[in-house]
């Protein structure tokens, strides 16, 4: 009751953006593992994984969108006063990127099958309009770069792993618990996302 509105401060990320991250985390990982699977084999599983990674794909692009809009209506935690100024630049740095990558890959994707003359089959039988002319040459460009951002958003999400890794086990600075679920250990925050001052 006697919450001091001034000294209001966030501790951790939306409920909504919690969410968000970690079901797009685990979308994400699936469609890098089913992309390499795709290319691995000629099994009769092949046109099952496309269907399976276009529709994801499509959901990946329609969930950024969303997770955008709730970041930067939503705000985020200041990190700790104690944190090296070359660590902030790149976290902040990483995020960028990651956010671009979840952008363009599922774009590239769409793309390069508009270029390929292709069908962008989602949801039984919406067929979604190419975003490109057919172009053969445009098609073969795209599909390098859908595989190489592939390989630099699975770099991007390593190096993202193992620094949050570091926040929850060695530095235990809080950074962690901004992304997770359940009470504080600290107890001063709910599951709304704001904290007491
Ligand atoms: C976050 C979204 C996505 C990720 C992480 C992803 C990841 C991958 C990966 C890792 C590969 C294998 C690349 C290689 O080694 O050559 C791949 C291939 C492919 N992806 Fe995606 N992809 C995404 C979205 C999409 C979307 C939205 C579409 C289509 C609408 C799509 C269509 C394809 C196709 C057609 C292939 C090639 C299959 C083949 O050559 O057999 N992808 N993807
Ligand atoms: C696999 C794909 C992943 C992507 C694309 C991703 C992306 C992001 C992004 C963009 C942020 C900034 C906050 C936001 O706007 O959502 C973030 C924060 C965070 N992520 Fe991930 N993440 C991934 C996986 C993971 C995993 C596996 C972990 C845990 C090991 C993790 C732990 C965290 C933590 C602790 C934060 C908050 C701290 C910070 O500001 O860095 N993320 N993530």
């Amino acid at each position: 009751m006697r919450m001091n509105q001034a000294a209001r401060i966030q501790t951790r990320f939306h409920i909504a953006l919690r969410i968000v991250h970690w079901g797009m985390a685990l979308l994400i990982l699936a469609m890098l593992f089913m992309g390499i699977g795709m290319v691995s084999t000629v099994a009769p599983a092949y046109p099952v994984l496309l269907a399976l990674h276009r529709e994801v794909g499509v959901a990946l692009l329609v969930l950024v969108i969303v997770r955008l809009a709730i970041r930067l209506t939503t705000g985020t935690p200041p990190l700790p006063d104690d944190l090296p100024r070359w660590q902030i630049r790149a976290a902040q740095g990483s995020h960028a990127m990651l956010y671009l990558a979840m952008t363009t890959m599922p774009l590239i994707g769409w793309a390069m099958l508009s270029a390929g003359g292709y069908p962008v089959q989602v949801a039984g039988a919406v067929i979604l309009p190419p975003i490109l002319p057919g172009n053969i040459q445009l098609y073969s460009l795209l599909r390098g770069a859908h595989a190489a951002v592939a390989c630099a958003f699975f770099a991007l999400i390593l190096a993202h792993m193992s620094a949050a890794l570091v926040h929850a086990l060695v530095r235990r600075d809080g950074i962690f618990a901004s992304m997770a679920f359940g009470r504080r250990a600290t107890g001063e925050a709910g599951e709304g996302g704001e904290a007491a001052s």
